[in-house]
């Protein structure tokens, strides 16, 4: 037997197409690669996105994952994330190349079939759109930018009120919200606002 009809076999048997290794394979993964700190904080992330999921009838294995998973590619300093997205053939705008940091969303989305065996297009969504946010998001994409922002290791003014509005608002008055602080505390900072964001809250603002 090839080494892929034994992935396959595994598969089938966990139930889980596009996966090749298990949950707790990634988290050691994981752990290995990523400092301390990045590495808590993706746990926050996985766990709160399982319980946005809960709430919003959304798939919490595939949110567990992408939680766990979005910023992998934070294993990369900066500077290290133009040429990792060349070499995955990601273009980069000119906002992204003053701030790199951004890209990381981006390789991630590639590193977890890459790094960590997980082939599947809504996961690999929700983690390429987590920083800049993008148009017309779905439930899950919407749940990993949340969750990324109120996970329980973030502490910073107004977390309180966004982590309260996770138990209460819907989904879009949700990511209407996160869209509208972000863009109110880069607009504080004097910094870019990224393209996307400002199509992001654009199409929630017009689907209304
Ligand atoms: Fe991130
Ligand atoms: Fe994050």
């Amino acid at each position: 037997m090839t080494v892929d009809e034994m992935r396959r076999q595994r598969d089938v048997a966990s139930g889980k197409g596009g996966l090749t290794m298990t949950v707790d394979e990634m988290r050691r993964e994981l752990q290995r690669r990523l400092k301390r700190n990045r590495f808590a904080h993706s746990i926050g992330v996985a766990n709160t996105a399982v319980k946005l999921a809960k709430r919003f009838g959304v798939d919490a294995d595939k949110a567990y994952i992408a939680g766990l998973l979005h910023d992998c590619a934070r294993e990369f300093e900066n500077d290290e994330l133009p040429a990792q997205a060349r070499l995955r053939g990601i273009e980069i705008n000119d906002v992204e190349r003053a701030m790199p940091l951004l890209l990381h969303a981006y390789v991630s989305a590639h590193m977890i079939r890459e790094i960590y065996g997980v082939d599947d297009a809504e996961i690999a969504q929700a983690i390429y759109r987590h920083t800049v946010g993008a148009p017309d998001m779905t439930p899950l994409d919407k749940i990993i930018y949340f969750a990324d922002m109120i996970e329980p290791n973030r502490n910073y003014p107004g977390v309180e009120d966004l982590r309260a509005l996770a138990e209460t608002a819907d989904l879009d008055e949700i990511i209407l919200t996160a869209f509208s602080e972000t863009i109110a505390f880069v607009l504080q900072k004097n910094s870019l606002i990224h393209p996307s964001t400002v199509a992001a809250r654009n199409f929630l603002l017009l689907s209304k």
